[in-house]
């Protein structure tokens, strides 16, 4: 190290030897996803002992573990004493970079492959200093109120009177759950996107509204059943009209990516002709890893899925779905710890949007196609609307 790391009685300062482990921790990080990366946090970075002028430093970096779009790096800093021969371990850190495409974009990296015991001890080492972090997180927001926090989820743009939700979308003009129909709900400036989920044979999380492909894509026969690669290489667009042939079934994954930073996603979890045990682990943990968990509300039918969502997460927001009149709404929302009533908009009375409101529960009516509909609703009180046509709501909340 030189005299112009050190301070003036020669330590070498933190902020140097900080500035070398971050430099090779990325060098390894992309030389393992093979594109650009950028550091996402520095975990931890422990100072065990000083570094003097005239050391040879030796910096050691290897990547721990890899989640969908991140990877973790630790980093060993050795200092040797050359006139000695002295070596001191001087300093250790764990670093996350997330790779990057080429808009800048986050985009998957290449796994892991483990081999020996020591390699496999890193790697649950970084697995669980993961769940620390992310438990320490969620556990500050629940400090901070989630209960407030999960009500900005559902809170309409500023100087809007309702949420906008395009569902599917903007299934009204372009192929539901396809990425043209979520750009052009973008487009038409909907606060949040509505997308439905079922899952793949190989337990992946797909977007399709059917359990079945034959409506809606060129396949035929059980989502459930096809592979995710199956999946992807049907076209969900062109029965909506030759300009939209082309358009993919997409995973989950890739519709949070293209998400983040810019909208919000409604995420229903459907079931298919069986149970999708453990989907809810699967959509928390796909959540917190594209950093949407503030930026996403999870509704269902199946309103034990949303009390599973609830116990899992506190930060998420939730919504119960139902198509018919029940006695106590409310009751409905509460036993799922929801945050939101979804009732089908026939099903709606102003009594039920009063005692929402009393209770704290936002009230978000589906599917409304139709302004005169949507005007009443809005007259009697309802948060949000969604719909097809979500251009239709734009001029009736004083837009477009
Ligand atoms: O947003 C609620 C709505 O999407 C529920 O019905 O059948 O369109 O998924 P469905
Ligand atoms: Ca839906």
């Amino acid at each position: 190290m030189q005299p112009t790391d050190a301070n003036p009685s020669g330590n070498v300062h933190g902020g140097a030897i900080m500035k070398l482990v971050d430099t090779a921790a990325a060098v390894v990080a992309q030389k393992h996803a093979r594109c650009r990366v950028v550091t996402a946090r520095i975990d931890s970075m422990s100072f065990l002992r000083p570094v003097y002028v005239g050391e040879l430093v030796t910096v050691s970096a290897a990547v721990n573990e890899v989640g969908h779009t991140s990877l973790e790096v630790g980093v060993r800093v050795d200092a040797e004493n050359l006139l000695t021969g002295e070596v001191r371990h001087v300093s250790s850190a764990y670093l996350v970079f997330v790779a990057l495409d080429r808009a800048g974009r986050p985009r998957p990296v290449p796994p892991l492959i483990v081999e020996t015991t020591e390699e496999r001890r890193r790697m649950a080492e970084a697995k669980l200093r993961r769940e620390h972090r992310l438990r320490g997180e969620e556990a500050v927001r629940t400090l901070r109120g989630s209960g407030v926090g999960r009500r900005q989820a559902m809170s309409p743009a500023p100087g809007r009177q309702a949420l906008v939700i395009g569902h599917r979308g903007a299934a009204g003009s372009a192929p539901e759950n396809t990425l043209v129909s979520f750009e052009r709900a973008m487009e038409i400036g909907v606060d949040v996107v509505e997308l439905d989920v079922h899952r793949s044979l190989d337990n992946h999380l797909v977007v399709i509204h059917d359990h079945t492909l034959d409506r809606t894509t060129n396949g035929t026969g059980l989502v459930c059943e096809k592979l995710v690669e199956e999946l992807r290489a049907l076209d969900a667009g062109g029965w909506r009209g030759a300009e939209f042939a082309g358009q993919r079934v997409v995973t989950l994954d890739e519709v949070l990516a293209w998400a983040r930073g810019r909208t919000r996603i409604a995420i229903e979890i459907k079931n298919g002709p069986i149970l999708y045990t453990g989907i809810e682990e699967q959509i928390i943990a796909a959540l917190a890893e594209h950093s949407m968990t503030d930026a996403a509300i999870v509704v269902s039918f199946d309103h034990l899925s949303i009390r599973r969502i609830r116990e899992l997460s506190s930060i998420v927001a939730t919504g119960v779905l139902y198509a018919a009149r029940p006695v106590d709404p409310v009751a409905l929302a509460t036993a799922a710890g929801a945050d939101a009533l979804l009732p089908q908009w026939a099903q709606l009375t102003e009594a039920d949007i009063e005692a929402a409101h009393r209770a704290g529960l936002a009230v978000v009516p589906w599917t409304v196609n139709d302004s005169g509909i949507a005007r009443r609703l809005l007259e009697i009180g309802v948060d949000g609307i969604t719909s097809d046509c979500p251009e239709q709501l734009l001029p009736l909340l004083g837009e477009g």
